[in-house]
């Protein structure tokens, strides 16, 4: 029998990069690839690329320089080195010209034809693959094999819907994603469905613009992501649902609704703002203002109580006055969130907004990032502060920090750390909040008859409801 080849992936960017990898595994693994954890030992190296931001994409180059010396493996394996992604996607062929070294440019629409690709790249043909193909990759890429899902751990991603159709004036995604495209229900419920019978307890499910899920049904019917989280949650095993990345302007009612019925859909929203100005989130191309997104915080907090709330914002976005600015900040301290990602507008060649005049110099940026990392860092600690002493239920997904530790997510997302036997690992504890440090909540496990306390989303205040 032919020796597995050796294959290493280092990906970069979002969620749906991680699920993308795994996937690029399942395909090669049909080619006779196994996955390994070092670049050392591989005949072939992946990266799987993000182009969000440009020093994501710059990142990607300097990596390939430091991957020239694998070129000479003293085994005398030849190497093939490969780049994914969404910079293969937007940069295609200028690839190969900044970096010889490069054997094969692939775009995530193409995952599925890898195993021909990485065999014609092996003779010695350098290939991009960035056409968006008229065949749907997800029909062609293999399922992924129950070992490699328990390799995985308990909580997995799904992705249900790819690509975006929004355009905001920023951003990338619609042109290295391409246009909105959503799974039709019964391929999600069929790998759901073997996510949890190889020990899956807690799925994410991704998508670029998630909740504009809408899929074909059994019946043919459309189903959106509301009525989706209905039918996953009947699958029996499954603990947790959750999903991202959502638009404002898609938070339909049956989504709300799904988080006021459904225990199974984690208290816990990454529903990304931007910018609290109506002036900026017009030229972002949002198409909601301020007001609108309080509404439907309103809303989503009176149907789920405890609901806490994430966002992403931007700022520095070309025009952007002090004044607007300032109407981030008082967003950011009328809603109140558990946690943040924020990043100084970066301009990415041929969107819409890297063509404003009105740029904002870099110290400005700077400054604004500082004072709003400030705010949203404290709106965490005073977040994460307010379980002290609580209980929760954590999903021990690994080893933790020290001997005698399992480390989980709360249904919040925090890591917890709790003091617990491995025979726990993979299940969900009650446990008890005894402390709380920067990164993560340190636990014990809780004795029957505690009462539990939930987030009631008013900038980190608790009430009591019944446990
Ligand atoms: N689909 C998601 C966002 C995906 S990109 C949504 O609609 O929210 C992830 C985050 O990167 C964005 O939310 C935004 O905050 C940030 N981002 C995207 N393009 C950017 C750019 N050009 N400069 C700075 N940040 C950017
Ligand atoms: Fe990018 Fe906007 Fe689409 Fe999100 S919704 S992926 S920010 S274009
Ligand atoms: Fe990056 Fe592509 Fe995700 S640009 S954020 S890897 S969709």
């Amino acid at each position: 029998m032919n020796e597995p080849k050796r294959v290493f992936i280092k990906t970069y960017g979002c969620q749906m990069n991680v699920y993308d990898s795994g996937r690029i595994v399942d395909a090669l693994g049909v080619a006779g690839y196994e996955e390994v954890l070092s670049a050392e030992t591989a005949d072939l190296i992946i990266l799987n690329t993000c182009h969000i931001r440009e020093k994501a994409a710059e990142k990607v180059y300097s990596e390939i320089g430091r991957l020239r010396r694998f070129k000479t493996p003293e085994t005398g394996r030849p190497v093939t080195i490969g780049i994914a992604g969404c910079v293969a996607q937007a940069e295609g062929k200028e690839i190969l010209r900044r970096a010889p070294e490069v054997d094969f440019v692939v775009g995530p629409q193409n995952y599925h034809r890898l195993p021909a690709l990485v065999h014609d790249a092996g003779n010695g043909r350098k290939i991009v693959d960035t056409d968006f193909p008229a065949e749907e990759k997800f029909d062609h890429l293999p399922k992924t094999t129950a070992a490699r899902i328990k390799l995985r751990g308990v909580t997995a991603f799904l992705t249900v819907q790819e690509g975006c159709d929004k355009f905001c004036s920023f951003c990338v995604v619609p042109y290295t994603r391409g246009a909105e495209f959503s799974r039709p229900v019964a391929a999600i419920l069929a790998e759901a469905r073997d996510l949890v019978a190889a020990g899956v307890r807690e799925i994410t499910l991704l998508g670029q613009n998630v909740n504009a899920y809408h899929g074909a049904d059994a019946d043919g019917s459309d189903c959106n992501l509301g009525a989706l989280l209905y039918q996953l949650a009947e699958i029996d095993g499954l603990a947790r649902l959750r999903y991202m990345t959502s638009h404002p302007r898609d938070m339909d009612d049956r989504l709300i609704a799904a988080h006021r019925d459904l225990d199974i859909v984690m208290p816990y929203l990454h529903l990304p703002v931007q910018s609290g100005s109506d002036h900026i989130l017009e030229k972002m191309n949002r198409r909601h203002g301020r007001t609108a997104y309080f509404e439907l915080v309103d809303k989503i907090r009176e149907a789920r109580p405890g609901l806490a709330l994430s966002s992403d914002f931007i700022v520095g976005f070309p025009g952007e006055t002090d004044a607007d600015f300032e109407d981030t900040m008082d967003l950011i301290e009328k809603v109140g969130f558990a946690q943040a990602y924020s990043f100084k507008y970066s301009p990415r060649p041929g969107t819409p907004a890297a063509d404003i005049d009105e740029q904002v110099p870099e110290p400005v940026k700077a400054e604004r990032l500082l004072r709003l990392q400030s705010v949203l860092g404290e709106q965490t600690r005073r977040f994460n502060e307010s379980f002290r002493g609580q209980s929760m239920q954590v999903l021990l997904e690994k080893p933790g920090r020290m001997p005698g530790q399992l480390v989980g997510r709360s249904p919040w997302l925090q890591a917890v750390q709790v003091d617990a036997p491995e025979s726990l690992l993979g299940t969900l504890a009650d446990v008890v909040i005894e402390d709380v440090g920067g990164y993560s909540l340190f636990a014990r496990l809780a004795t029957p008859g505690q009462t539990s306390l939930a987030w009631d989303g008013e900038r980190g205040l608790r009430s009591e409801v019944p446990a």
